[in-house]
């Protein structure tokens, strides 16, 4: 197997054979990423974050990912602070943090705006997040974590559930699944529904899907309940927030009895009650782990 993608930017750049052979390296990385084993793969090479929307997990675990394979890391976690508080743009601060670096990681509140910039540069570059776009990264972390728990990515069923309209983590993650022979059920305010132009796209992939309203009828029809929070920031009307701010919720009670693993890409806000955290189901956390062996995969893959 190998891996011949540049640039990191849409799940949808992805053949099968890349998502797998990210998924295997993954496995092969997760001594080092648990501090048992040290590295020197990417000694002596700098990865340059820049960071316009905030992030815990991304930016952190892709900072902890380069460093644990003895790479350090230079960039921004905010506009404030740097040039582009005076008016640069991004395609100026791109050149300078790209010349700066072996790689280059973008988050952003523009969709595009890291294939503009992955155009633009002559390093790698991998998209952090790009406004209700894409975020594969989170994807691949995500197939690595259902692989895991479950031992399979085949003959499962997933409840998707939450904002489908803005959120770039589900957006990204079911062009994922169509890769694999995965059912899902999708679940959202009737607001916040999947755009028609990715159901169009499931349907030409022949990804087995349906749309339903209840959650916790499903709890027990699912392997997977991918939870997503709704995104405040996204809405441009905050009355429209309100209307459908905690709609969907789950606790401790509504998982007794079932398998049914819990995921969620984070941050929550009141999706899945406290409660939740103490069950086996819980999977949101060593989720977020799993991030780092996943993109210690992605950065040995890109950076040469
Ligand atoms: N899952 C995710 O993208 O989290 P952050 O916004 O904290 O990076």
């Amino acid at each position: 197997m190998s891996f011949n993608l540049k640039d990191i930017i849409s799940i949808r750049d992805f053949k099968k054979s890349d998502v797998d052979y990210i998924l295997n390296l993954a496995e092969d990385m997760e001594p080092i990423a648990k501090s048992q084993k040290v590295s020197h793969l990417k000694e002596g090479k700098l990865l340059g974050v820049m960071f316009y929307e905030p992030s815990t997990r991304t930016r952190l675990s892709f900072e902890t990912a380069m460093k644990r394979l003895g790479g350090d890391v230079v960039g921004f976690n905010q506009k404030q602070g740097t040039s582009v508080q005076k008016g640069e743009v991004l395609y100026d601060t791109a050149q300078i943090v790209s010349q700066y670096s072996d790689a280059l990681v973008l988050r952003h509140d523009m969709e595009g705006a890291a294939r503009f910039v992955a155009d633009n540069v002559d390093v790698p570059v991998v998209n952090a997040g790009d406004g209700a776009g894409q975020h594969p990264s989170q994807t691949l972390l995500d197939l690595y974590t259902i692989k895991k728990s479950l031992g399979k990515l085949n003959d499962i069923k997933i409840a998707i559930v939450g904002d489908l309209k803005y959120g770039r983590t589900v957006h990204s993650l079911v062009y994922a699944l169509a890769m694999y022979n995965v059912e899902i059920i999708f679940i959202s305010p009737d607001q916040l529904r999947m755009p028609d132009e990715i159901l169009d796209d499931l349907k030409k992939l022949n990804c087995k899907f349906s749309i339903e309203s209840s959650l916790i009828e499903n709890i027990d029809n699912v392997d997977v309940i991918y939870m997503t929070r709704i995104q405040k920031e996204r809405f441009p009307d905050h009355k429209e927030y309100m209307k459908v701010k905690g709609q969907y919720t789950i606790n401790k009670k509504n998982l007794e009895n079932t398998d049914t693993i819990v995921m969620h890409p984070l941050p929550r806000v009141d999706e899945i009650d406290f409660n939740v955290d103490q069950l086996d189901n819980a999977m949101y956390f060593k989720q977020a782990f799993n991030g780092v062996p996943v993109r210690m995969a992605l950065l040995d893959s890109i950076i040469k």
